[in-house]
Formats: structure tokens, sequence, C-alpha cells
């Protein structure tokens, strides 16, 4: 891990609510395992070496014993139910948070976590109520109907949008509290946006690709059964 120096104080959320259905495992992905580790471990052992306080993760409803057991030994965060959605797991736990200036907002499906992003991201919100790490697209991209061609996008405005995502922690709790409720936000950068502030871009790192499916575990550890309870 790169020294970056001390950090600003700030709090966290990662949110492994979901059920991974994409990644077809038997536990939700972010209990199985990945290099050697749970999933949902990885990302928290970075946010707690880097002082993420508070640190609130939240869980599916019936997830308690696989986050305790993916996380034995480590200490400093609070569980939370999330919700049906991603946007309701982070509203959940946005409002278990309570008091901070600063927060990241991370997916635990993406276990390496960079702390030389968290480093830009919290000198990107010294003038900003948002920052998000970002990519830029290298391929063409083609508009499909009905798997055809329909047309094509220019991918020079484009960017691959990446967590964590870093907020002036009042902000994003009224925008999240603000939105409509109906319409699910793609990432919690949209509903900073659609309250009216400003989301300024940092440089993203491959390394914090997201594991989706199965072939994203296939890529460094064939094996990722393991033996834990999920009740
Ligand atoms: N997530 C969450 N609550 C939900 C849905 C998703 O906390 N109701 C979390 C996931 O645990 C994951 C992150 O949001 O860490 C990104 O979501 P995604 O990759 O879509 O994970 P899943 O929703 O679990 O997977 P799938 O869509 O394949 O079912
Ligand atoms: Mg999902």
């Amino acid at each position: 891990m790169q020294d970056t120096g001390p950090l600003p104080q700030f709090a966290a959320i990662v949110v492994a609510a979901g059920k991974g259905l994409r990644a077809g495992q038997e536990l939700p992905k972010q209990f199985a395992i990945w290099k050697g580790k749970p999933v949902l471990r990885h990302s928290v052992e970075t946010l707690i070496s880097a002082g993420a306080d508070p640190l609130v993760i939240a869980i599916p409803p019936n997830g308690e014993r696989a986050a305790r057991h993916a996380l034995a030994g480590l200490t400093g965060f609070t569980l939370v139910v999330g919700g049906e959605t991603r946007q309701l797991s982070v509203a959940r736990a946005l409002e278990e948070v309570g008091e901070a200036d600063r927060i990241l907002i991370h997916d635990a499906a993406r276990p390496h976590l960079p702390v030389e992003v968290i480093d830009r991201l919290l000198s990107a919100l010294e003038n900003t109520e948002g920052a998000i790490p970002v990519l830029p697209v290298v391929d063409s991209l083609s508009i499909d109907t009905d798997g055809m061609m329909a047309g094509s996008a220019q991918r020079e405005q484009l960017r691959r949008v990446q967590t964590p995502q870093a907020f002036r922690y009042r902000h994003i709790l009224e925008a999240h509290r603000a939105w409509d409720g109906e319409t699910d936000a793609g990432d919690d950068a949209q509903v900073l946006r659609a309250a009216g502030g400003d989301v300024a871009h940092v440089q993203g790192d491959e390394r914090l690709a997201k594991l989706t499916f199965a072939e994203d575990f296939m890529k460094v550890a064939p094996a990722i059964r393991t033996g834990m309870g999920f009740d």
C-alpha cells in the first residue's frame, strides 16, 4: 500500500447488502472468498487502517452471521440492515452515520481499494460537495437495438464511474432524503447532482474493478467456495 501521509478525518459506508445474483455464487458475492479473504473484508480492512470513523456497513437482512464471520477480529465498524436497492442501502447507512464532515461511500464488491484514490477524493472535496473516481472509455461505443447496431456514441466525453465516491456528509444526506424514492439512481453522485451539488472527477484505478460475474472471480481464484454460514 502506498503511503500518502495522514488523511483528513472521514467517515465511510460500505454497501454489502446485495444478493449478488449475477455472480451466481452459493453466498452473496461480498461473502465469497477472493484472493484468500472474503470480498467484504478487503475494503473494510483498508478503510479501518486509513482511519475511517465512523464506518457503517450495510448488510442483507439475514446476513449478520456471514458478515461477522467475514469481519472476524476487526473492530471499529457498525452493521446496519440495507434495503431492497443499493440506493436504499446507502440511505439507511447514511442515517446511521449521524455525524461527519466528509464521507466515502464504497461498494463491497470492489475489494481492492487503493489508498491513493482515497487521498485524491478527499483532496478534491476541499473545493466541491462531491468527488468520484473515473476512467476513460477506450473502446468504440455501439448503440444496440435487438442485437443490431442502431448508432454509435462519442466516447470522448464519457467516463466509467467507480466507487468509493466522496461527499460532504450533510449534502449527500440531504440529497438522499430529497430523492423521489421511485427511481433507482445509478450511483450517489447522481443523487447529489439531482439535488444541485457539484461533483468533481478524479483519476480512478483499474484495480477498483467491481466483481460482478462469476468470471470476475475465476480470473484470480478458481475455487471460491467457502463453508461460511449464511443464515
Ligand atoms: N448493494 C446493496 N444493497 C442492495 C443492492 C446492492 O448494498 N440492495 C451493494 C452490493 O452488495 C454491492 C454494491 O451495492 O457491493 C454494487 O451492487 P452490485 O454489484 O449490483 O451487487 P448486487 O446487487 O449484490 O449484485 P447483482 O446485481 O448481480 O444481484
Ligand atoms: Mg445489483
